[in-house]
């Protein structure tokens, strides 16, 4: 055996590898539960390749077969329903893990210097993973998967001169069609996991290039013994491994009564409107994305006003472009000297627990119909969204912080 791996070491470095990634990569020994979700994130994603490749297996991707191939799936595949279940939650389990995890960072400062990288590569893994769901959702060729694509593909058609040709483009016709499916299928299937593969591979990298953040926000390479280990840092094998398999552990519980027992949950995973077949001569009362969007839609029809000779649907496009767009630059916004939320002042606290509660509550109006009464109150959670990232750079260097420790804490 040793022979063996000295033999395959030679001409690749394994045991280098090894060693700078887990048994010789110190983290910070302070970790909490929040810093199970990025190996949990690691864990979805791999659930969604194996169980998407057996699902391709049955599946079949044209316009007249595709949603009879999925009832097909679920009654006479065998363990094909619960294939579907663990796909088709598991990607709402995959917003969730990744919504909390960069939940974490805002608390902790983790996208400050020297971590943007890292940052930024998880905006990019943030941006494809929205256009993975987005592609899958239309796949089962579901009511709400066929009028859900049509409304957000005719989005483009906002965008002035090229805006129509560009929604042509993306659909290949006229209108959502068979070809949309086959076109949307490929990127789903294959295009799409191969580069959020490869970005996570980046961000794992990035992040091991200058080592975990942690929820002091202490820089633990500070402090090394007379060997140059970090004084509060440990192995990240075996201790983190085993450590993240009580993450593991709770997560699949959890996960596995809302696939026994909740899969659709509601309406809120799998919308009621997917379970009859596509109709392009049927447009259905109400059209809502699945949750993980509804914050972003709800901004786009919170904007009523014509500007410059331009819709409100152009404008409506562009806030909802700007508010993803304003998470890449937030590195340059936050100018605190502390990183952690816990020695940050008290309105850093308060502006991330406003941004919080705008987020979710914009994420609940996006599921509701309109009302005006339900617009105004998206337009003002809003402008709170947007208010968190541009007063960031004012009240980050105002506030009073508290003094951080030399050593990480408990
Ligand atoms: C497929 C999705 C993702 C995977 C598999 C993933 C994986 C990981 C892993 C394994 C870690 C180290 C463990 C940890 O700190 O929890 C990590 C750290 C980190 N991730 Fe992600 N991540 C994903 C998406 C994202 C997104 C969307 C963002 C933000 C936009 C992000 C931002 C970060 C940051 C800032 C860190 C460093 C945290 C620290 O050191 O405190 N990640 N990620």
């Amino acid at each position: 055996m040793q022979k063996l791996i000295s033999w395959i070491d030679q001409r690749l470095p394994v045991v280098d590898a090894w060693n700078k990634h887990l048994s010789q990569y110190y983290a910070p020994k302070n970790f909490n539960v929040w810093y199970f979700f990025g190996s949990l994130a690691m864990l979805v994603l791999v659930n969604q390749l194996v169980t998407g490749i057996w699902l391709t297996m049955s599946y079949n991707p044209t316009a007249e077969g595709a949603f009879s191939s999925i009832e097909y799936i679920m009654r006479d595949v065998q363990w094909g329903w619960l294939l579907r279940y663990l796909h088709s939650t598991g990607a709402s389990a995959f917003f969730v893990v990744v919504y909390l995890h960069m939940f974490r960072g805002l608390m902790y400062g983790s996208y400050q210097k020297p971590r943007e990288l890292i940052w930024l590569f998880g905006m990019l893994i943030y941006l494809v993973l929205m256009a993975e769901a987005f592609m899958g959702y239309l796949l089962p060729w579901g009511q709400m998967s066929y009028w859900g694509a049509q409304v957000i593909v005719n989005l483009f058609g906002a965008i002035p001169v090229i805006g129509d040709d560009l929604s042509l483009w993306i659909r290949g016709d006229y209108l959502v069609s068979g070809i949309t499916l086959n076109r949307f299928f490929a990127l789903h299937v294959i295009a799409l996991p191969i580069v959020l593969l490869g970005l996570v591979v980046l961000h794992i990298l990035a992040l091991h290039e200058v080592g975990s953040n942690n929820p002091d926000g202490i820089d633990i390479k500070k402090n090394k013994d007379e060997n140059g280990v970090p004084k509060d840092g440990i192995p990240f094998h075996p201790y983190y491994t085993v450590h993240d398999l009580l993450g593991v552990g709770v997560f699949l519980f959890v996960f596995c009564v809302v696939i026994f027992f909740f899969p659709e949950m509601g309406g809120l995973f799998l919308e009621k409107a997917n379970f009859e077949p596509a109709n392009n001569l049927k447009t259905p009362a109400h059209i809502a994305p699945v949750w993980y969007f509804t914050p972003f839609y709800a901004m786009l029809r919170a904007v009523k006003v014509d500007l410059f000779g331009l819709d409100a649907k152009f404008w409506g496009v562009v806030v909802m472009g700007l508010a993803i767009a304003i998470l890449f630059v937030l590195p340059w916004l936050d100018r605190s000297p502390v990183r952690s939320m816990r020695y940050k002042g008290w309105i850093s606290k308060i502006a991330l627990a406003i941004f919080v509660i705008s987020f979710i509550v914009l994420g609940y109006l996006g599921i509701q119909p309109p009302s005006p009464g339900r617009t105004a109150v998206a337009q003002i959670m809003t402008v709170l969204y947007f208010l968190y990232f541009i007063l960031m750079p004012f009240y980050t260097r105002m506030e009073k912080t508290k003094p951080v420790p030399e050593r990480v804490t408990g």
